[in-house]
């Protein structure tokens, strides 16, 4: 399948977009925290973005593109490892994006706008569908992101078994 490519420019913007929030403290933490197999959150959140704007730009849907990418950035900003079942965090799947939103706000002062792009990114799961078109991209490039982290694991580890 042919990927579609962003422009010099279009991914000029990107980075100048994400660079207000990747090199801060609260976001750095991430990378301590491993999201599915060997990837952190932080890279995860970094793809959803990614994604969620080529996905915006290929289908030509008219989105604010800055809210789409700090939401996007911003939609896993929980501090700890959701596969450490001892740390008292249950139901996950359920209760982060709202752990998120209220991590944001407080971090990152996001709008209500960008809140309601993050609040219901695990849909289906939890029940409320998401309310804004923003928030539509940012739940299919999650679970596009997770398709892809999950081929690349898999991936790698036939690639180390044919190695021995
Ligand atoms: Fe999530
Ligand atoms: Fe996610």
């Amino acid at each position: 399948m042919k990927t579609f490519n962003l422009t010099e420019e279009q991914k000029e913007f990107f980075f100048q977009e994400i660079k207000k929030i990747i090199y801060t403290p609260n976001f750095i933490i991430l990378k301590q925290f491993r999201h599915h197999g060997s990837i952190s959150t932080y890279t995860h959140a970094i793809k959803v973005a990614y994604f969620s704007y080529r996905f915006s730009i290929q289908h030509k849907i008219k989105v604010n593109k800055r809210e789409l990418i700090k939401a996007a950035l911003l939609h896993d900003l929980y501090f700890y490892d959701w596969h450490d079942k001892d740390n008292g965090v249950h139901l996950h799947g359920l209760f982060h994006p709202k752990k998120a939103v209220k991590n944001a706000i407080h971090l990152y002062n996001i709008t209500k706008r960008e809140q309601r792009h993050m609040a219901h990114h695990m849909f289906p799961l939890t029940l409320i569908p998401p309310t804004t078109k923003e928030g539509w991209i940012i739940c299919i490039c999650d679970k596009l992101s997770a398709i892809s982290d999950y081929k690349g694991i898999r991936l790698a580890k036939k690639y180390k078994k044919r190695k021995k």
